[in-house]
């Protein structure tokens, strides 16, 4: 398989655990590139159902090398948790999990920042994040005082801990949330740093060698297109870059090395959080959307914001990450809905609009403009091959893929592995 980068094109949660897993049969490498345990990729694999928070979607296939790169912001107790439930379900990360030296760390006192920050914001202002410390993380990366994997193998570690507390603490001080036991805090990462030594590498030789050796690197993106935090809908956004150009810089891999982009798309739209969200629909087609879609978060729980398909989204997704083939999750939720609205362009203050507007305050006054098609009223999930496609399903299809652009590689009807069609890829 060609190196590929793999992306979510709507506010995350497209099904993108599921598609690495079954592109992963093909790869060699499976590298995450951004974000940190706010993700939740589910993937049902043989029966068994999984959330990976932190490791690549990957490390379900036996002998594939699963890595977390440097754009990603790790949280050392997240990923201990993880590697034990893995251990847990017969999934040893051992040997071929690796974790990048220059990766930063969320550490308790991002989460504690994260927390105070969201409930020091007036209402209309929070971001509805998932309260895992991953802007703080980000910011402490940005500002240039983080603590990165590679600093755990240091003797000094548990000093450099002890003086991020108690700056740390200046700010929650400040935010009015109660101060973090510095000493508590060091002996957690002594013991934390202690058990991850044998993950932590450079990782950058290791890509590389993976790459001049011919094998395929797949790289996994987190959350989505419209939460990055140059494209999304800024400032209700996650604080990293899930789009295709984070890959490079999230795992050291240059641009000429990336052969293709795949998107995931879900055939319907979902958000969680805080945001603008113009096809949102709070009556019974968003109900049934939810309900047959399982839409709650898998982190939080929260239930998702459903609504109808946004083409507005779908085109900018395709201009931002280069879609080649798209992955369409989850048609099969739509198979009781007797008709179906694609939302095609907006109409932003009487005018209409095909592009996304920069501003959230805009994006929130857009009112989408609609077409619709009739609902196939049949049940897709067992269909094994496209040519069974209900017409009026794949008429669904070939319109979604004609608005976004780029080709149709797979089509998902269901959770599990074997509800996957693969058509281009
Ligand atoms: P991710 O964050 O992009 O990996 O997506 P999540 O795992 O958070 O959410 C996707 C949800 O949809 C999970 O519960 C998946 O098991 C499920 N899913 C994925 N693809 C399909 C599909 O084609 N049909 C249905 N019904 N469920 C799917
Ligand atoms: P996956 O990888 C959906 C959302 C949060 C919030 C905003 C900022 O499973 O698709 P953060 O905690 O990142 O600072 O929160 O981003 N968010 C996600 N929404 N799927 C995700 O990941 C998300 N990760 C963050 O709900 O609105
Ligand atoms: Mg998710």
């Amino acid at each position: 398989m060609p190196n590929t980068v793999l992306i979510g094109s709507q506010w995350g949660d497209e099904g993108k655990g599921k598609i690495i897993d079954v592109l992963t049969a093909q790869a060699d490498l499976i590298v995450r590139y951004q974000g940190g345990s706010n993700a939740g990729h589910t993937v049902i694999a043989e029966g068994e159902k999984r959330v990976l928070r932190l490791v690549p979607s990957g490390i379900l296939h036996a002998g594939k090398v699963c890595v977390i790169g440097n754009g990603v912001v790790m949280n050392p107790l997240d990923l201990i948790e993880e590697i034990e439930m893995l251990r847990g379900t017969g999934v040893e990360c051992r040997g071929r999990l690796f974790v990048s030296t220059r990766a930063h760390m969320v550490m308790l006192y991002h989460r504690a920042l994260d927390k105070a920050d969201e409930a020091a914001r007036p209402a209309g202002k929070k971001i509805g994040t998932t309260g895992r410390g991953i802007g703080p993380a980000y910011a402490a990366k940005v500002s240039r005082s983080g603590l990165r994997c590679g600093d755990m193998l240091l003797p000094e570690f548990p000093d450099l801990v002890r003086e991020q507390v108690a700056e740390t603490n200046l700010r929650l001080d400040a935010l009015g949330a109660a101060p973090l036991d510095a000493e508590e805090m060091a002996r957690t990462y002594i013991e934390a740093a202690e058990r991850l030594r044998p993950y932590i590498v450079d990782t950058i030789p290791l890509i590389h060698r993976a790459d001049r050796e011919g094998k395929s690197i797949l790289l996994e993106g987190a959350q989505g297109t419209m939460l990055d935090i140059d494209f999304g809908t800024y400032p209700f956004v996650t604080s990293s870059n899930p789009t295709s150009g984070g890959a490079c810089v999230g795992s050291g891999l240059s641009p000429r090395r990336i052969d293709r982009v795949v998107g995931v798309v879900k055939a319907y739209t979902t958000r969680v959080g805080e945001g603008p969200f113009p096809t949102e629909d709070f009556g019974e087609v968003g109900r049934t959307l939810a309900e047959r879609g399982h839409e709650f978060g898998a982190v939080t729980g929260r239930p998702r914001r459903c609504g109808w398909f946004d083409a507005v989204v779908a085109r900018y997704a395709q201009m931002v990450n280069g879609v080649d083939f798209w992955a369409l999750t989850k048609l099969d939720v739509m198979d009781t809905l007797p008709e179906i609205k694609i939302c095609v362009a907006y109409e932003l203050d009487g005018r209409r609009i095909e592009e996304m507007p920069a501003s959230a305050a805009q994006l929130a006054r857009c009112k989408p403009i609609y077409e619709t098609m009739p609902g196939w009223l049949e049940e897709t999930s067992a269909i094994t091959d496209m040519a069974r496609l209900p017409l009026k399903a794949k008429a669904y299809v070939e319109r979604l893929i004609q608005l976004c652009g780029g080709r149709l590689g797979i089509l998902s009807i269901g959770p599990a592995r074997e509800s996957t069609l693969r058509v281009g890829i």
